[in-house]
């Protein structure tokens, strides 16, 4: 009878890994077929990030994965004199941003680099933002702790950190800081 419970239990615990991990496959294929993900922070959270971002003149931002440049738009709408960078994987949207900033009016305050942010410098900004996949967010974290200044606020979307407690929670947007 035990031995029975303790192989059915084994089973469940079998499936259950194996669903995962296939679960992690499947979103890596994806990937690799159409490119990261986009989806576009809405403007309500927008405004959430920009109570949250308190910048100052000159303080410099960053934008991991900017897709169509909104936030940038937004922050630098809201605060002319901050330096803004978004760094963006997918050429289409690398494309989409830049004409979005063009239209805006802020080609020269907002700079897309068409890049990989896991290759990118991440010491020299006071903000950074980011709304990443769940499956990231442990290695993200740990890039994070380990380039960034202590006075530097990283605001993310949605998805929350493994084991940094986020300093100020404003709904599903989350600021972090050393
Ligand atoms: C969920 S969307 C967020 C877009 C934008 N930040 C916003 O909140 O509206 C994530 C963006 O990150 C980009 N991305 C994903 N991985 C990336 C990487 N390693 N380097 C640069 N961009 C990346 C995707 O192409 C996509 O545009």
């Amino acid at each position: 009878m035990w031995s029975q419970i303790i192989f059915l239990v084994s089973i469940i615990v079998v499936t259950i890994f194996l669903l995962l991990e296939l679960k992690k496959v499947l979103i890596r294929f994806y990937i690799a077929l159409q490119g990261p993900f986009f989806a576009p922070t809405n403007s309500q959270r927008i405004k959430q990030i920009l109570e949250l971002a308190e910048l100052k003149p000159g303080e410099k931002v960053v934008d991991l994965g900017s897709g169509d440049g909104r936030i940038l738009i937004a922050l630098v709408r809201a605060h002319p004199q901050i330096k803004a960078v978004g760094v963006e994987l997918n050429p289409k949207y690398v494309k989409l941003s830049r004409d979005n900033i063009k239209k805006a009016g802020l080609s020269k305050k907002i700079e897309i680099r068409k890049s990989n942010f896991w290759k990118e410098d991440l010491s020299e900004y006071d903000l950074i933002v980011t709304y990443c996949i769940k499956m990231v967010m442990g290695k993200l974290e740990r890039k994070l702790k380990d380039e960034i200044k202590e006075s530097t606020k990283v605001i993310s979307v949605f998805f929350q950190f493994p084991t940094w407690k986020p300093k100020i929670e404003s709904g599903d947007i989350r600021l972090y800081q050393k």
